[in-house]
């Protein structure tokens, strides 16, 4: 065979993915979820492997075979995704944030289940921990990627997210966009790091994954060099 393969672009670095939705219990039968499907994670974490990564994958609940060579964290809530990301985060040099966290959970989870005694139920939530920003804040963080799904405004709150996380890039998808994002196959991202941007158009999301990691890698590699 004439030549050789170059060096993968992640050889031997840590790389730490979450993926999915969480879920958060109201009852002994209920739960509050969001319509993620850890596709656009899992694909990401398969692109990590591909470019010779370690890549530690913390998944929410999907339905999603776990692409072979990463290891496998499991979670369910955002307070024990949160708990398993601190867990593993040690000593990686990246960490993507791909996962749809529930922003609130209930503030009681009932003992019983819920019965229909009333005409109408009010529950309240609490705010769940930021796993992105709290990994973005600890000392020597790793070169944090957050995503952004937005439905309107996409570029500016991506931006305000970049900066308000304190994140090495972002990348934003638009929610609205017919057939692509949540649940889809499909995706599109404007990627958006301090001093560059790239926007990258509908594709797979395995394509897209492959560009991400490409990226992530090079401005990895410029900083990190
Ligand atoms: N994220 C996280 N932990 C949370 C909420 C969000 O790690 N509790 C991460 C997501 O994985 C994503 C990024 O933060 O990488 C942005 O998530 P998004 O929902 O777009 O933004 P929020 O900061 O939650 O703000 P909002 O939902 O109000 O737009
Ligand atoms: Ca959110």
């Amino acid at each position: 065979q004439l030549g050789r393969a170059s060096t993968p672009v992640l050889a031997g670095k840590k790389v730490v993915i979450t993926a999915g939705p969480t879920r958060e219990d109201l009852d002994p039968v209920r739960y509050i979820t969001n319509h993620s499907s850890g596709k656009m994670g899992y694909a990401i974490a398969e692109a990590a492997v591909a470019a010779g990564a370690n890549v530690e994958l913390i998944s929410g609940p999907v339905a999603l075979t776990p692409p072979a060579g990463c290891a496998i964290h499991r979670a369910v809530s955002a307070a024990q995704m949160h708990q398993q990301v601190m867990q593993n985060i040690a000593d990686a040099d990246i960490f993507i944030a791909t996962a749809a966290v529930a922003d609130y959970r209930p503030k009681h989870l009932a003992a019983q289940k819920i019965k229909k005694n009333n005409d109408e139920l009010t529950l309240t939530f609490v705010k769940n921990p930021d796993i992105l920003k709290d990994v973005a804040n600890l000392t020597n963080a790793p070169f944090t990627v957050g995503f952004a799904a937005e439905s309107e405004n996409v570029e500016t709150y991506a931006r305000n997210k970049l900066a308000s996380k304190k994140l090495a890039m972002i990348a934003a998808n638009d929610i609205s966009a017919q057939g692509l994002g949540f649940n889809s196959d499909r995706n599109a991202l404007h990627v958006i790091w301090n001093g560059g941007d790239k926007k990258l158009p509908a594709a797979s999301k395995t394509v897209l994954a492959e560009a991400l990691i490409k990226l992530i890698a090079e401005q990895y590699n410029k900083n990190n060099s």
